[in-house]
């Protein structure tokens, strides 16, 4: 699979080398086509396989990571939201003008906008694939994404809590000179923004970047006016992304087979980036709710929709999941829906929840904890791989779930934050209740056992969720959202969901 990917990619290279392109381009071959629906094109982690390093070989230590990377990334996704709830209004902070204090962990950023793209894909929709992390020691899932002109290929995170879709790259190496311009040592993947003939700089000097991308870590740093926009993210476990804000052509394959390409979409050029939340990726596919997301931009095209189905992290390789912009047909058994809660703390998506039950008791837990106006509530997180819940739902749940598994040894392992492991010798699911979230509308969420009851090890499994600090938000991860597949329908600010293979 991996050649044919590259196949395709050449001859569309070839193609772009001869043909004036503008709007849609034939695929030759390999493209779903599904009456009229358009979709980007998929990759499978397996095609991911052996071009990603930094993988511990223990499955303990990958959890360790992945527990880890959560860790950050939750402190991050709290501050903000408490920044947002606090009355603080969006965060506005400049790194350059801050201390090295904390930087939310998610990948903010830039501009785009201007959704006036002619052509509205209403009866199509647009799709990538996704591939799980779990491969790469990290939680987090992947998809492959084309930029520039002629398009390159990136593998990104596809992470709903940022709003700014940013890649490693490289700028300004034509000349072959300096120190930054190096040929890749380590083999990285890269976006070359100068082999791009689309790739526009956003200027210092602009509104957009004084303005609008300032709340998303530009620095004033502008030296002449038509210097680029740059930005500088710091991460609290010492990642780091800093770059150039620029213009750039997405181009997506479409479900009919066709190509569309999206222009003027806001990327990060990420110069440097470093640290353990972006080793195995590229970079991140900004799918918050913000003007500057991609997501926002490709689904304004495509009915206002994007969809993903998370296939199980521990699946087959070769089982594929989707990430689509328009409707997808996706197998499921029953769709349920909840409203969609957009505009309080953005990019994030949150949910309205009644509450939880598990084995058909509701669990008491105060309502202002899933009370997103006040200062609790619920998002739901690609990015972050377990489900954190606040103290108060936090010790109910855990409570419960423990009490049923009374008769397996607790270990004590150092597994961070995951404070409750054991041996799984003779476990079946059945001797666990069922854990039902009960969000707004009646839509009622009954992920697998083995969404919270996860396996750790060889004979050790873990109950997947990690308490967070009361006021905050609690998430739902995207351990407890695989084998679901989920539609955001930002036009009629509604969740759907309903269980799937993800096939
Ligand atoms: C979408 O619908 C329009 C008319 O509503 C039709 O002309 C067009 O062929 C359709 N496109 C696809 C890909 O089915
Ligand atoms: C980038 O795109 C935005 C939105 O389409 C547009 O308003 C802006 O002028 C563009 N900037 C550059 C430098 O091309
Ligand atoms: C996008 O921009 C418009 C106008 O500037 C604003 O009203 C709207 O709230 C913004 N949307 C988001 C999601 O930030
Ligand atoms: C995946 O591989 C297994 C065996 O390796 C095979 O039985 C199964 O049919 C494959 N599934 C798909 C969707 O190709
Ligand atoms: C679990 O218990 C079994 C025997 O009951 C033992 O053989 C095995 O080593 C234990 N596993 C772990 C990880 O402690």
């Amino acid at each position: 699979m991996v050649t044919h990917t590259r196949q395709r990619g050449f001859s569309l290279f070839i193609i772009c080398l001869f043909t004036i392109v503008n709007y849609s381009l034939k695929f030759t071959e390999g493209i779903r086509v599904s009456d009229g629906a358009v979709k980007l094109e998929l990759i499978h982690r397996h095609h991911l396989q052996g071009e990603r390093r930094n993988v511990a070989a223990q499955p303990l230590e990958r959890l360790r990571q992945l527990v880890h990377s959560d860790a950050v990334r939750l402190r991050g996704i709290s501050l903000k939201v408490m920044l947002i709830q606090g009355g603080a209004g969006p965060v506005r902070r400049r790194v350059s003008e801050t201390d090295d204090a904390f930087i939310p962990a998610s990948t903010n950023g830039g501009g785009g906008g201007g959704s006036n793209n002619k052509e509205q894909f209403s009866n199509v929709s647009g799709q990538l694939p996704i591939s799980s992390g779990a491969d790469f020691g990290t939680g987090q899932y992947f998809v492959q994404f084309r930029v520039g002109s002629p398009a390159q290929k990136v593998v990104l995170i596809a992470d709903t809590g940022s709003d700014l879709t940013w890649m490693n790259c490289k700028y300004r190496c034509r000349g072959g000179g300096g120190g930054g311009c190096r040929r890749n040592s380590n083999k990285r993947r890269l976006f070359w923004a100068d082999r791009s003939s689309s790739f526009r700089t956003v200027p210092c000097s602009s509104t957009t970047c004084t303005n609008d991308l300032a709340n998303l870590f530009s620095l004033t740093r502008c030296p002449s006016p038509i210097s680029p926009c740059a930005y500088d993210y710091r991460y609290s476990d010492g990642s780091a992304a800093q770059g150039l804000f620029g213009n750039e052509t997405v181009t997506l394959s479409l479900t009919n087979g066709r190509k569309t390409r999206l222009h003027n979409v806001l990327i990060g050029c990420s110069i440097s980036s470093s640290g353990p939340t972006f080793q195995s990726a590229d970079g991140v596919i900004g799918l918050g709710y913000s003007n500057y997301s991609l997501a926002v931009k490709a689904s304004n095209l495509f009915r206002g929709i994007f969809s993903y189905c998370l296939v199980d992290h521990l699946s087959p390789k070769n089982i594929s999941s989707y990430l689509t912009f328009g409707s997808a047909k996706q197998q499921t058994d029953t769709m349920h829906y909840t409203a969609l809660i957009l505009d309080v703390i953005n990019p994030f998506y949150a949910v309205s929840m009644n509450g939880i039950s598990i084995g058909g008791s509701m669990l008491d837990i105060p309502a202002e904890v899933w009370d997103v106006k006040g200062s609790g509530g619920v998002i739901l997180d690609s990015g972050t791989s377990l489900t954190s819940l606040v103290g108060p739902a936090y010790r109910p749940v855990m409570a419960a779930l423990t009490a049923s598994l009374s008769g397996f040894e607790k270990l004590g392992l150092d597994v961070g934050p995951l404070e409750y492991c054991f041996n799984s010798t003779g476990f079946v699911e059945s001797v666990v209740p069922r854990l039902v979230f009960h969000f707004g509308d009646g839509a009622r969420f009954e992920p697998p056992v083995k969404s919270y009851v996860i396996d750790a090890a060889p004979g050790v499994k873990c109950l997947g969720f990690v308490g967070g600090a009361w006021p905050g938000v609690s998430v739902v991860g995207n351990i407890m959202q695989q084998n679901y597949f989920w539609e955001f329908d930002l036009v009629n600010k509604r969740l759907g969901f309903g269980s799937s293979s993800c096939k």
